[in-house]
């Protein structure tokens, strides 16, 4: 089973869909560790009682992003973890880890990139009246939600709708359309490898 890692630094609504899908047998994974950037988050609470091994830190006492990120990879190595899924991780990924997983980490982001990239794309789209809008699952590189697209789904946004409604619909979208992806890309990967 190929060992990937989530980063989340929320709720964990994402973490919880893919633990589930694991569990269930439709994801090819061994989900080998959970990385945190808010010790306090709800996600934290979510991994034990899935008993998902967690890495929690505070970036404050770090020296730099470097160090921590360093820090994240040899926990990430130690755990033999060959993808990352970015799930809710509110921080840009810099050199040290994407040098260390390049095109290994993906990232699911709440609108149709490359519309409404960075924070609250879901306010972003409600406040611009689009009418359609939905959710991205992209390779991740030096820039903000700007990587390669690998999938896309679209929701309609129609009048009426209020924003809480327009978030439940994309999150119902992300929580089926992330572990599609990831077993997607994990079976390729494996075919790769076995040919
Ligand atoms: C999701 O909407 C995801 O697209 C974005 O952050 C949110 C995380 O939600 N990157 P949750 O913590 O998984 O509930």
């Amino acid at each position: 089973m190929t060992k990937i890692a989530l980063f989340a630094s929320g709720s964990g609504s994402n973490v919880q869909a893919i633990a589930e899908a694991v569990a269930a047998g439709s994801v090819p994974a061994e989900i080998a560790l959970l990385v945190c950037d808010k010790p306090d988050a709800y996600v934290m609470k979510r991994a034990e009682a899935l008993g998902i091994p967690a890495f929690s830190f505070q970036p404050k006492q770090y020296e730099s992003k470097q160090a921590f990120e360093a820090e994240i990879v040899e926990q990430l190595q130690t755990s033999g973890v060959e993808f990352i899924f970015l799930a809710g991780y509110m921080r840009l990924i810099g050199p040290v880890l994407l040098a260390a997983y390049r095109n290994r980490i993906v990232n699911i982001h709440p609108s149709l990139l490359p519309a409404f990239p960075g924070k609250d794309a879901i306010g972003q789209a409600f406040d611009a009246g689009v009418k359609v809008s939905g959710v991205t699952v992209h390779f991740v590189d030096e820039g903000m939600d700007t990587g390669p697209i690998i999938d896309q789904e679209c929701v309609r946004i129609d009048s009426g709708m209020t924003r809480d409604d327009v978030q439940k619909a994309i999150q119902k979208i992300e929580h089926s359309l992330y572990p599609n992806v990831i077993t997607k890309l994990l079976t390729e990967h494996r075919e790769e490898q076995t040919r």
